[in-house]
């Protein structure tokens, strides 16, 4: 086990009502509230007008950036910062999903820069010196982005999509009830987005963590057995409540105390799809990890054990040899991508060849690709992306 520090400094609220201390939250930095949300769920579930009668009540200013796209893209940053300057915004309220609170982080960082905020975001450039408190209300498990510090912002001009840490959240307001309207394509997507935040933590080279090795076979027999329920009884209140709680320990590191980073592979080829393609980004996961998963397994045997470990605690499958039973926990695992219905192929979402050697090239941009959990060159890249054809 490897040593490790670890400080959230996000306070979750977690259930039902919770929206009871939206007040509160915010009061404690200021009247002047930048509200952010994205395409109009909000409103078609009623949240909206729920939020906007507690601010009144509440005295609070309110000012609106709505339309931040899935994959927000950095003009929705840009305009935030503008309203963040022009009217002395206090604190960010950000009710959405990982897209509304990615974009959301990256506006509150952006208050305090006055340069180009691609720059800001590309170079580095005054992240996290300072940052505009925020509050979010989560609409979608699936990022973790409610109670981690990351956020993913994209630039369609240069095909390039980029995770940064910007700011932690200081409240998260996590009401399962929120994510009964989630449709079953997101509620699927984000259940493999969990699961796979597990997959970059759980196949990593340090292999005595029983903490976190046990917290990541959880969480995904969670998922296994509560995205199937919630996508058929959509209202279902356990199932969703497990997958929100799953959705905010997954990404935030506590699954992963102790062990070596795995350099996160399915993310950075992931990234790439999007970045080229805008496609939902569970979706492209799903279709990556298997076929990650069988590649790095012929590669290197060595980590058939591993994979073996998960089939046999995730799956309950046995197979007196490793390689087989690695084997056969990739095929229940693709069993269960196709019975949630989502795509497993990049031909189903519209990709094809043209651009894998370009995207290869850019996920192990500065070596990064060289030191995951088993190394993979744009060569290897290329041949992943070609086995998802
Ligand atoms: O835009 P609206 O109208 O709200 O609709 C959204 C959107 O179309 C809809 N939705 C959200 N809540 C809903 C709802 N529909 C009905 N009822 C509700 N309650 O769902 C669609 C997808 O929303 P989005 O926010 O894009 O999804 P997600 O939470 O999966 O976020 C994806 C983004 O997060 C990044 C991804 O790369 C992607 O850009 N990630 C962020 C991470 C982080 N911050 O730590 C880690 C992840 O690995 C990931 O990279
Ligand atoms: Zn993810």
């Amino acid at each position: 086990m490897l040593d490790y520090v670890r400080n959230i400094p996000t306070k979750l609220y977690f259930g039902k009502n919770q929206i009871s201390h939206l007040n509160g939250s915010l009061e404690q930095f200021g009247k002047n509230v930048l509200l952010t949300y994205g395409g109009g769920s909000i409103k078609r579930i009623g949240l909206y007008d729920k939020i906007m009668s507690i601010l009144h009540e509440g005295g609070f200013n309110v000012i609106e950036l709505s339309g931040i796209e899935p994959n927000p893209k950095v003009e929705s940053v840009e305009e935030g910062v503008k309203l963040c300057k022009e009217n002395n915004i206090d604190v960010i309220l950000a009710v959405g999903g990982g897209s509304t609170i990615d974009c959301s982080k990256a506006i509150a960082v952006g208050a305090f820069y006055d340069g180009d905020m691609w720059e800001m975001i590309v170079n580095q450039k005054g992240l996290a010196k300072k940052a505009l408190p925020l509050v979010t209300i989560l609409t979608l498990s699936a990022t973790g982005s409610e109670y981690d510090g990351g956020g993913v912002i994209s630039n369609l001009k240069t095909n390039e999509k980029i995770g940064r840490s910007f700011t932690y959240p200081s409240v998260s307001i996590c009401d399962p009830t929120y994510t009964f309207s989630v449709n079953a394509y997101h509620t699927a997507a984000g259940s493999i987005d969990i699961m796979s935040h597990i997959f970059e933590e759980y196949f990593s080279r340090t292999t005595d963590c029983d903490l976190s090795d046990g917290i990541c076979e959880t969480i995904l027999s969670s998922v296994i057995k509560n995205c199937p329920i919630a996508i058929k009884d959509p209202t279902n209140y356990s199932a969703r409540a497990n997958l929100m709680t799953n959705s905010s320990i997954a990404c935030s590191g506590i699954p992963s105390y102790g062990m070596e980073y795995s350099g996160w592979p399915c993310h950075a080829m992931e990234h790439q799809l999007s970045a080229y393609y805008d496609i939902t980004h569970g979706v492209g996961l799903a279709i990556l990890t298997p076929k990650w998963m069988r590649y790095i397994l012929k590669k290197d045997v060595s980590v058939a054990s591993r994979i073996a470990k998960f089939a046999r605690n995730v799956f309950s499958l046995d197979d007196e040899d490793e390689v087989s039973l690695a084997n056969k926990g990739i095929d229940e695992l693709e069993k269960f991508i196709k019975s949630i219905g989502i795509p497993t192929t990049l031909k189903e979402v519209g990709i094809n060849e043209d651009k894998f050697f370009i995207m290869a090239k850019n996920a192990s941009k500065g070596g990064r690709m060289l030191n995951s959990y088993v190394p993979l060159d744009v060569d290897d890249i290329v041949n992943i992306f070609k086995d998802c054809l």
